[in-house]
């Protein structure tokens, strides 16, 4: 059994339910699974880390990017895997390089590949159903009711089994 740490930072907490999907899934296959809010949160005492974040304007949430910088030494030490969550709305079914800008957090993708990340991928998003502005408004408006959650249960589940079948059982 692992201790494994998930930290997540979340605007709309939409991320913060896809790590307490992944938590759970990890507990299920026997491991001690715990989501924590990336602010709040050190990998102090665990055995392996995932790190998510939501993606805002291409970026990382900065509670994400704090944790990576801050816990960079015991990251390189531990085993650990990278998830960001953003795409809403109809797919492009081939986004061009400069869509990919803002899907994929480049810099931060660079930085866990350099401490040695098992892995990053990108889950789906949630449009905010509580909208804070103007820009988040009219995002609701604008975005059809399917397109809305993106989050697809199954392959964050199959992702999270995948991550609990190579940790010590
Ligand atoms: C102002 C704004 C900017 C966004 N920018 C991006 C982006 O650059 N890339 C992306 O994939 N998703 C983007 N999204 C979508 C969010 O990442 C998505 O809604 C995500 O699920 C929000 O996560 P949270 O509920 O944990 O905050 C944006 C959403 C808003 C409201």
């Amino acid at each position: 059994m692992a201790r494994v740490l998930v930290a997540y930072a979340t605007k709309h907490h939409s991320t913060a339910e896809i790590a307490e999907a992944i938590a759970d899934e990890l507990r299920a296959r026997g491991h001690a699974a715990e989501a924590a809010e990336a602010g709040h949160a050190t990998a102090d005492g665990f055995d392996a880390v995932v790190l998510g974040s939501a993606m805002y304007l291409g970026r990382w949430r900065r509670e994400a990017r704090h944790f990576l910088a801050h816990e960079r030494q015991r990251l390189e030490a531990l085993p650990f895997w990278v998830f960001s969550s953003g795409p809403i709305g109809e797919q492009k079914a081939d986004p061009s390089p400069e869509d990919e800008k803002w899907i994929e957090p480049r810099k931060v993708v660079e930085q866990v590949e350099e401490l040695g990340a098992r892995e990053h991928v990108v889950f789906g998003g949630r449009v905010p159903d509580d909208p804070g502005n103007f820009v988040e408004r009219s995002l609701l408006e604008n975005t059809p009711e399917e397109f809305r959650d993106l989050r697809d249960w199954d392959e964050i589940r199959a992702w999270a089994g995948r991550i609990a079948d190579t940790l010590p059982a």
